[in-house]
């Protein structure tokens, strides 16, 4: 397999982990942006906390960097309870998640990331915990084995894909709820950086602040990111204050264009029309011919190009559109 360049394909994000913790929205009102599923959510936390019950379990689908695991810290805050956060792939053995749920405690969340990997038998303990709040354990072997239910405290699950239709049935059944989460508009992660300029004691021009925004690919990971680098400008080529020329200069040394569109962007594009005469092509044969990783083409780059235009999906493969030809200059 094909190790991938991209940074959000790095589970552990530890580059950003502690800056990125430290901007989360901790409540419901200061998380920004996906207004529909924020009234959705608002009516269910405020019912459940009337009847004092558990939240049902939720499962958050979206494109990267949207915002799932500050979604799933949110809503654990806004019922006052814990959230345990894992990633599918690190549950290797039915123990390892038998030991998670029997742990939780009443109220408490555990948030799944990446929940279309799981193991198939670890996923089908899943079904009970979530349903009946019990395990079944198999204890020894042969005709002497013996089947124990250990029953578990009250506890919503926070499922999160970033490919919906890998989900099986069983499993998508027992979510009480899906949301789907959308691209941010460049209003919306303008408020994004403008609450975190502030919480990083940063001075921002308004028009750093909408060349970050527009830059940014929808995308809150990103537009913190990008907030970042420009910090980093604006202290070592300036007086530390972020004004739009420093802005401009730092994203342009990192080859964003206008329109947020990075190296492997405008390499995929390139690629697609030169080599395969704008598709269809098959995502295995961009891959090796990028040497990029599936999944990270799949879920990073296809799915803006998609959004701005500049790539169709088809059955039979990617295909360039007449958007394509006219950005890379050609019509
Ligand atoms: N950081 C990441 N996503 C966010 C959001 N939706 N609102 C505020 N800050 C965020």
């Amino acid at each position: 397999m094909t190790t991938s360049r991209h940074p959000d394909l790095d589970p552990s994000h530890s580059e950003t982990d502690a800056v990125e913790f430290s901007l989360r929205p901790q409540k419901l009102n200061e998380y920004i942006g996906q207004t529909k599923t924020k009234a959705k959510i608002d009516i269910a936390l405020d019912a459940a906390r009337k009847r004092s019950e558990v939240l049902e379990h939720v499962l958050l689908f979206g494109p990267p960097g949207l915002g799932k695991t500050t979604l799933a810290n949110v809503l654990a805050n806004e019922m006052g309870a814990h959230c345990r956060v894992i990633q599918a792939p690190a549950l290797e053995k039915k123990g390892d998640l038998a030991a998670i749920l029997t742990n939780l405690e009443e109220g408490d969340f555990l948030f799944i990331d990446e929940i279309h990997r799981l193991a198939p038998p670890i996923e089908e303990m899943l079904y009970s915990a979530m349903e009946d709040r019990h395990l079944n354990i198999l204890i020894g072997q042969g005709p002497s084995a013996q089947t124990l239910q250990v029953d578990l405290k009250p506890f919503t699950l926070v499922g999160a894909t970033t490919r919906a239709g890998l989900i099986s049935k069983p499993l998508r059944d027992r979510f009480g709820m899906t949301f789907r989460l959308d691209f941010y508009s460049v209003e919306d992660l303008s408020h994004i950086l403008i609450r975190n300029a502030q919480l990083l004691k940063l001075p921002m021009d308004a028009a750093a602040c909408s060349a970050i925004a527009k830059r940014s690919r929808g995308t809150p990971r990103i537009c913190n990111r990008l907030l970042r680098r420009c910090r980093d400008f604006a202290q070592v080529k300036g007086s530390g204050n972020l004004t739009s020329s420093l802005a401009e200069d730092c994203l342009s040394l990192h080859e964003v264009d206008e329109r947020g569109l990075d190296a492997l962007d405008r390499l995929y594009l390139e690629t697609l029309v030169s080599k395969f005469n704008g598709g269809p092509v098959g995502l295995k044969t961009l891959s090796s011919a990028l040497g990029e990783d599936e999944g990270a083409l799949e879920d990073l780059v296809e799915p803006y190009l998609m959004q701005v235009g500049l790539l169709d999906r088809t059955q039979q493969g990617r295909k360039a559109t007449e958007e394509t030809y006219r950005f890379l200059g050609l019509r």
